[in-house]
């Protein structure tokens, strides 16, 4: 589908943004793990959720869907059973790498694969680890998907990660369940933790020691009733169309805002735009409000605040929409942000080549990029590669260029905003 954006009217009223799509894979997996039923509330109806309830299925685990409330029948830490296909992850590095780290400490065989884009993108950083801890993972090429895994009979490992990866951490924390002894991972720039607040919240034992984080094995994980917030990387899009459609102003209830995923409000705020956040509230360690957002020009008329080390795996998420947001006030420089190369797409070249076929100004670093602003930018073809985050940064864009935006293959944007268009026509754009 090409999705066809003009320049935008101001956006106005209330945005329900989906539920918040990391959140939503680590209740399912952990609910499945558990002992007893979990209901699952305001669970993200995105495909790669989607993806792991299908994968947990494919494991012989209960699951029912009733509008955004799922239901999972939990078995307990060693109730899933050898799948009888190979289980597919889809669009989903997530739900690959941290299923992977369960099924490394499960008893039998398994085979996880996904479409085209995740057979691209890079696993050895799980295998390392769960190979380091006695499970057998054979790969399809070179560390890439589909992985066979042979699991069960875990030791426990101190690992130090080698890369900034909440996904990683989270495999080898969850591997660490099923371990002998007690399996601790550190990392040196902190990176999301609902893995570990939600293992916390269900009755698993971890303890921080520093940039060491801890697991005791073979816990009794207890099933629950669990409300997902709204997903601030889903907000951001339209936080950036209000803060460059002039007159904009909407309210975005509900959004998930633990203290490692809400970097973008500071940061937003540094960089002089409008936004408060009201009616904070916390269920299960995961806090959450309401937000404001008023456009304001203020924001447009300097460069946005550098994005470098610690930052740039806070913001990882966000980059390509405030690359859009960069080029149209006075520019932004992103560094130390290699990972956005192997996401979805090469999100770093992916956002150079369509910022200068809208006529911006980028140079392209391995880590990051360049991006010169004050230049409103032109209405354009834009290839969105399948990357939802790239096909949703690049319709914001099209909000405040001159012109018409096409964005090809806009569907994709359902991996984890199902609903991004009219929700935006819904806002007034
Ligand atoms: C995620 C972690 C991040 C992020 C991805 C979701 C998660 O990936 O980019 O969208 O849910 O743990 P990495 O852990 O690979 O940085």
């Amino acid at each position: 589908m090409i999705y066809t954006v003009q320049s935008g009217s101001p956006l106005h009223g209330t945005v329900l943004c989906p539920g918040d799509k990391s959140i939503s894979h680590r209740y399912a997996m952990l609910a499945a793990i558990a002992e007893g039923p979990s209901e699952l509330r305001n669970f993200a109806a995105s495909a790669d959720c989607r993806s792991t309830l299908r994968c947990l299925s494919g494991l012989g685990i209960e699951i029912r869907t009733d509008g955004s409330t799922v239901r999972v029948s939990g078995q307990g830490l060693y109730g899933m059973k050898e799948p009888a296909a190979v289980l597919d992850a889809g669009n989903s590095g997530t739900t690959m790498r941290l299923l992977a780290g369960i099924l490394a400490g499960c008893p039998f065989s398994s085979v996880i694969a996904g479409d085209e884009s995740l057979a691209r993108r890079p696993m050895g950083r799980i295998i390392r680890p769960l190979s380091l801890m006695g499970a057998r993972i054979r790969s399809g090429n070179d560390g890439l998907p589909p992985l066979s895994i042979d699991g069960g009979d875990l030791q426990a490992i101190r690992y130090a990660l080698p890369v900034a990866s909440a996904q990683v951490k989270s495999c080898v924390l969850l591997a660490g369940l099923f371990a002998r002894g007690v399996t601790a991972v550190e990392e040196k720039v902190p990176t999301r933790d609902h893995t570990e607040i939600a293992l916390q919240y269900l009755g698993a034992t971890l303890r921080h020691d520093g940039n060491w984080i801890e697991v005791d094995p073979h816990p009794r994980l207890s099933g629950a009733q669990l409300e997902v917030p709204a997903d601030i990387s889903g907000a951001a899009f339209f936080i950036v169309a209000a803060a460059t459609v002039p007159g904009s102003e909407l309210l975005l209830p509900g959004i998930g805002l633990n203290a490692r995923r809400r970097a973008l409000i500071e940061y937003l705020g540094s960089a002089g735009l409008r936004i408060s956040v009201e009616n904070e509230s916390e269920s299960a360690g995961e806090a959450r409000g309401d937000l404001l957002v008023r456009f304001d020009p203020s924001c447009l008329d300097k460069p946005l605040p550098p994005i470098g080390a610690g930052l740039a795996a806070a913001l990882i998420d966000e980059i390509p929409v405030l690359s859009i947001l960069g080029a149209q006030a006075g520019g932004l420089l992103v560094r130390d942000a290699g990972e956005l190369r192997v996401k979805e797409c090469d999100r770093i070249a992916a956002i150079a080549a369509n910022l200068r076929v809208m006529g911006a100004e980028v140079e392209e670093y391995p880590d990051g990029l360049a991006i010169r602003g004050g230049q409103r930018l032109q209405g354009a073809e834009i290839d969105s590669h399948g990357d939802h985050r790239i096909a949703m940064a690049f319709t914001v864009a099209g909000l405040a260029a001159s012109g018409e935006t096409r964005v090809r293959r806009a569907e994709c944007a359902d991996v984890s905003f199902p609903g991004f268009y009219e929700a935006l026509s819904g806002a007034g754009s």
